[in-house]
């Protein structure tokens, strides 16, 4: 019997567990309609946002490489290179609210058994803030889509109350995801930062205001290289560089220990990874740790702009791998290597007694 791609997340029925994650693929109506073409089980809208919006000077993601036989690793095209990450420092959507609206609708109707799922971003700091994720709720909701996902992880925002500075205070995401609850009719994906000492804490603020499923990471805030003969950093303008996001194959292992500290917290969870994912092979990853679907940007962003091949290997990977290993569904393996991230002193050693966490003596660390 061949498998089955199809998946219920959080309340939601994919075709596939694959979906576009927030940003330049998911930017417009038409690219949107273009990836669910494609095959995409789901898309993550580009984050909304209510207040103002202006890009930098010039580009706003570039690509770091490597080469075989050279240690440099620079956004510099050169022959034989392979993709390291990406890296960007672009805001969120420059299209307001107005604008989205009859598109949120418009993408429904063409595709009305996809998941379409609106980002949204506001401030924290004042009640007028938190009425701005429930005005972006309403909105997004009442157009038609199937879940909002809280922009809690932006990582260049100057407003202290706003992205990334909001997922490193559990308060705020507690009272963010609280204040969008009270409105909303569909289920609430939290995106958290990275970058914070431990994500379980700010994902139990997120839970416990009322979101319904995690995604993680957005890319983790970095600067681009310095170029060693111009002592320019590879990205700026006028010379000056500010707070960027690194994604791509670089960070696949980075969210891996983030998304495994999440799901063991909270086994029974719904959880969407993120993070250079390319291949089914790189997909699985999550799903093994328990995730229920994933999210792709760098890898569809050079993949004609919306991942056209991508998706498609995708699907055919998780087929060729449920045949495989004789799984039916993504049920019969999510979350099987969830429970083999131990800690330390659980790894065997030459001498089974010898190690005890770093402790003199057994006892300290079984108790961890
Ligand atoms: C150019 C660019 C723009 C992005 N914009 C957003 C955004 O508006 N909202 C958001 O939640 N994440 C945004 N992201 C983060 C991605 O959704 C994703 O979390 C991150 O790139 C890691 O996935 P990847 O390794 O597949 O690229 C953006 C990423 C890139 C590269």
């Amino acid at each position: 019997m061949a498998g089955q791609l199809n998946v219920t997340f959080a309340g939601l029925r994919f075709d596939n567990p694959f979906l576009l994650a927030s940003a330049p693929p998911t930017e417009s109506d038409s690219n949107i309609i273009r990836a669910f073409d494609a095959g995409w089980g789901g898309v993550v809208t580009k984050t909304i946002g209510l207040h103002p919006v202006v890009n930098v000077h010039g580009p706003k993601t570039k690509f770091l490489r490597s080469a075989p036989d050279s240690p440099q690793l620079s956004m510099k095209k050169r022959p034989g290179t392979a993709l390291h990450s990406s890296w960007n420092w672009e805001l969120i959507s420059d299209k307001p609210l107005d604008w989205w609206i009859p598109r949120i609708a418009r993408i429904k109707a063409a595709h009305p058994d996809r998941i379409l799922i609106a980002s949204i971003m506001a401030g924290s700091g004042t009640d007028e803030e938190l009425g701005n994720w429930q005005t972006l709720t309403r909105a997004c909701q009442d157009e038609g889509a199937d879940a909002v996902e809280l922009n809690l992880s932006c990582p260049h925002m100057d407003r202290q109350d706003m992205g990334s500075n909001i997922g490193k205070d559990t308060a705020q995401i507690s009272i963010v995801a609280q204040a969008v609850k009270e409105v909303a009719r569909v289920p609430i994906w939290a995106k958290l930062t990275p970058s914070t000492t431990d994500i379980v804490v700010e994902a139990r603020g997120a839970f416990l205001g009322g979101g319904d499923v995690i995604s993680s990471s957005n890319t983790f805030p970095s600067l681009p290289p310095i170029d060693p003969d111009t002592l320019d950093f590879e990205m700026n303008v006028d010379g000056y560089v500010s707070s960027g996001g690194l994604g791509g194959p670089a960070i696949l292992p980075l969210s891996m220990a983030k998304m495994a500290q999440l799901t063991q917290a909270f086994p029974d969870k719904a959880f969407s990874g993120i993070g250079g994912v390319a291949e089914f092979a790189h997909a699985l990853n999550y799903f093994l740790l328990g995730c229920g679907t994933v999210q792709v940007c760098t890898a569809a962003m050079l993949d004609q702009a919306i991942g056209p091949n991508v998706i498609k290997r995708l699907k055919q990977g998780m087929m060729e791998a449920m045949e495989k290993h004789g799984w039916s569904s993504l049920e019969q393996f999510r979350g099987l290597r969830r429970d083999r991230v131990v800690t330390h002193s659980k790894i065997r050693r030459p001498d089974d007694k010898a190690y005890h966490g770093g402790y003199e003596a057994e006892g300290y660390a079984s108790a961890l």
